[in-house]
């Protein structure tokens, strides 16, 4: 084998894993004792699901999650993120510990470990126990000590076999989309409480953290979603709007989480919703995570606009491009960029990309027992060469998971966007791996992009 291929390989020492999240696949969300969380309730509150479609059933996980085990390993993963629903293992978000709860994620951390294949949990995918909504939720400051109560239990039960950790799953999501904008629970749209609920996520990330840095033996991290931000056109706005815009979405966890320090455009764009924190809540922030969990989906275009609160910026579509049933832009460069641009900013942390992936169209049903997904599989080899690329760089990336696993639920668009590389039949859920599973598990075998 000549230098150029083994340029081209991946290290032996790579993760190759697919993500999913409890609510959007497990189903059975009371069951075995658990308490309701807040998507529970929001999928009953009219209106606000496409079709009012809930997760009582999603993909079944929570009774097939041997099935799905077993398809991993023919697809040669190495590693599976899952995230963990706190109000099965809390019903009342606190105090009361449902074992039964507990029992499903030691059952599935087995499971993949008889399967050689390394569990990454995230504790908080968005499913906040709805009996802590109730005390205010993510406003509330008393939420950091709720996370690490919640964090502690869960790691005394799954350190000793659960090795990569992570707190918050993309922290901007929920307080963009939960708190301000209110297209998902608990469908908040207020420019105050959005401040707010930012820096009780960070505040609850890093009590976590030091919980585990007492109890813990293995790695934890956080895991964010990047977007680069590109302007749309040489404007002195538009380069304006690009800063705000990059503040809000990607330097507004990390810096207080590596400096300490909110980002000023931030500060400056929230304006007098923007209230002042104690220094020592940032100086708690800022604390060593062990890897930091990327998730990239798309970049952003952005034109200077005031009639837009925060950004103050107005994203745009770019025509040319190939969009996703999500209406997403491909563009696989801007993960490159966005990998090379985090370690410029804030140094050689390890990197795991912890989602990527697309939304096409997919028969509901698989034809000849076949599930064709071409263009799922030219945006899985794309976005792999992007990655590596990036190490070529001399970035530190160390795993990538495909989003998804699964065709799952996918919040308030239901059922209608699949994002699996497993095709899943809602109404048998019977499971076919697509092409791109196949091709995935291809590219795992020869550690390199074909
Ligand atoms: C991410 C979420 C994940 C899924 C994908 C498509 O923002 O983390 O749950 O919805 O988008």
């Amino acid at each position: 084998m000549n230098r150029a291929n083994d340029e081209d390989l991946f290290p032996e020492s790579f993760l190759w894993g697919a993500s999913t999240s409890a609510y959007q696949v497990e189903g059975s969300p009371l069951a075995d004792g658990a308490g309701p969380s807040i998507w529970h309730r929001f999928v009953r509150t009219p209106g606000r699901v496409f079709g009012g479609q809930t997760g009582d059933v999603a993909c079944d996980h929570y009774n097939r999650y041997r099935e799905d085990v077993a398809l991993m390993k023919e697809l040669g993963l190495t590693t599976y993120r899952f995230s963990i629903s706190w109000s099965r293992v809390l019903p009342e978000g606190t105090g009361r510990v449902n074992e039964r709860g507990l029992d499903f994620y030691r059952r599935l951390v087995d499971e993949l470990l008889a399967a050689g294949i390394a569990p990454n949990a995230t504790l908080y995918h968005w499913d906040l126990p709805a009996a802590l909504d109730d005390r205010g939720g993510w406003l509330n400051r008393d939420v950091a000590d709720w996370f690490a109560e919640y964090g502690e239990v869960v790691f005394r039960a799954l350190d000793d076999r659960v090795t990569m950790w992570a707190t918050l799953n993309e922290p901007w999501v929920v307080t963009d989309g939960g708190y301000l904008h209110g297209p998902l629970a608990p469908g908040h749209k207020n420019l105050w409480e959005a401040p707010r609920a930012t820096h009780n996520l960070l505040r609850a990330h890093a009590r976590a953290v030091a919980a585990y840095r007492a109890a813990g033996r293995n790695r934890i991290g956080l895991v964010v979603n990047l977007e680069p931000k590109y302007a749309a056109s040489d404007s002195p706005e538009d380069a304006a709007a690009v800063a705000r815009a990059d503040a809000y979405m990607n330097r507004q966890y990390l810096d207080p989480v590596f400096f300490g320090t909110y980002p000023q455009e931030l500060i400056d764009g929230f304006g007098e919703a923007w209230p002042e924190f104690p220094a020592s809540d940032l100086d708690e922030i800022k604390a060593p995570i062990d890897f930091l969990g990327i998730n990239y989906y798309k970049r952003g275009i952005t034109r200077a606009d005031d009639s837009v609160i925060v950004e103050r910026a107005t994203r745009l579509d770019n025509d040319r491009a190939t969009v996703t049933e999500t209406g997403w832009e491909v563009f696989p460069e801007g993960l490159t960029n966005i990998l090379t641009w985090t370690r410029d900013r804030y140094g050689d942390v390890p990197i795991y990309i912890t989602e990527n992936g697309a939304a096409f169209y997919d028969p509901p049903v698989a034809f000849n027992g076949r599930v064709e997904d071409p263009l799922r599989v030219d945006y899985l080899r794309e976005h792999l060469r992007a990655v590596r690329a990036a190490m070529q760089q001399g970035v530190d990336v160390r795993g990538y998971y495909v989003w998804s696993l699964l065709d799952n639920f996918e919040w308030a668009l239901g059922y209608a966007k699949r994002f699996g590389i497993i095709h899943v039949d809602y109404g048998t859920l019977q499971r076919t791996p697509k092409s791109s599973a196949r091709y995935y598990a291809e590219v795992i075998k020869a550690r390199k992009v074909l």
